[in-house]
């Protein structure tokens, strides 16, 4: 539109008068790229004011997570008396979102260098019973003990230094194996795949 009604207006200048005509046209290129400016900010706002409710419901979430108490305490133990073990104690758990038992009065006992494995059904329970063993939930009676010590009484750090966590989904590493490193570079990274490892294999790290 604008080049449109430029293009009459230069036209209108007789072609003898090249320096007027030269003018009018380069006013108008300037003109239309103001007008470009002007009209891409408008845009923009429209974009940022449709977008507006999606921000506002979002920062909402992001502060209700934010404001979430911690529903579990650490208490300040870092030793442990059995090293390696884990044992339930009558343990019984219902999920805060629902009144039913999931696990009930469940006892037993796992010393160093064992391996224990849960079999049942779907939904019988076997997250549940071992995310209770990392505390990711506390239980509702009874206790659990690892190394010892009710999983309550560590100190957040010393649980996480007792209790490795390998969830059903694989989504240890991310790439392929080579690109983690040798068995031998990985070993002395220490840490997660040394005691994964270590425990496999029982070699004292
Ligand atoms: N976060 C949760 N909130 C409420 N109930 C849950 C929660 N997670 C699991 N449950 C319920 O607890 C019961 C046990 O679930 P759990 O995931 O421990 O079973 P599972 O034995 O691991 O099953 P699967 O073989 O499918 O992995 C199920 O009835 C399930 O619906
Ligand atoms: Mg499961």
């Amino acid at each position: 539109m604008i080049y449109w009604v430029g293009a009459a207006i230069v036209n209108r200048v007789p072609a003898a008068d090249s320096a007027l005509r030269l003018t009018n046209f380069s006013n108008i290129v300037v003109f239309g790229a103001y007008a470009t400016y002007v009209i891409m900010t408008v845009m923009m706002l429209v974009m940022i004011i449709m977008r507006m409710p999606a921000a506002q419901v979002s920062t909402q979430r992001i502060s209700e997570i934010l404001e979430t108490e911690d529903s579990l305490q650490e208490d300040s133990r870092t030793e442990a008396p059995k090293v390696g073990t884990v044992e339930f104690r009558n343990v019984s758990f219902h999920y805060p979102s629902s009144g039913k038992n999931v696990l009930e009065n469940i006892s037993f006992q796992v010393q160093r260098g064992e391996t224990v494995a849960f079999i049942g059904a779907t939904g019988s329970g076997k997250t549940t019973l071992v995310s209770l063993a990392a505390r990711f939930y506390d239980v509702t009676q009874g206790e659990v003990l690892v190394g010892g010590v009710n999983v309550k009484d560590y100190t957040f750090d010393a649980r996480y230094d007792r209790i490795g966590y390998i969830t059903q989904k694989a989504m240890l590493f991310s790439g392929d194996i080579i690109e983690q490193g040798t068995h031998e570079q990985l070993l002395a990274k220490g840490s997660f795949y040394a005691d994964l490892y270590n425990s496999q294999f029982e070699k004292a790290s």
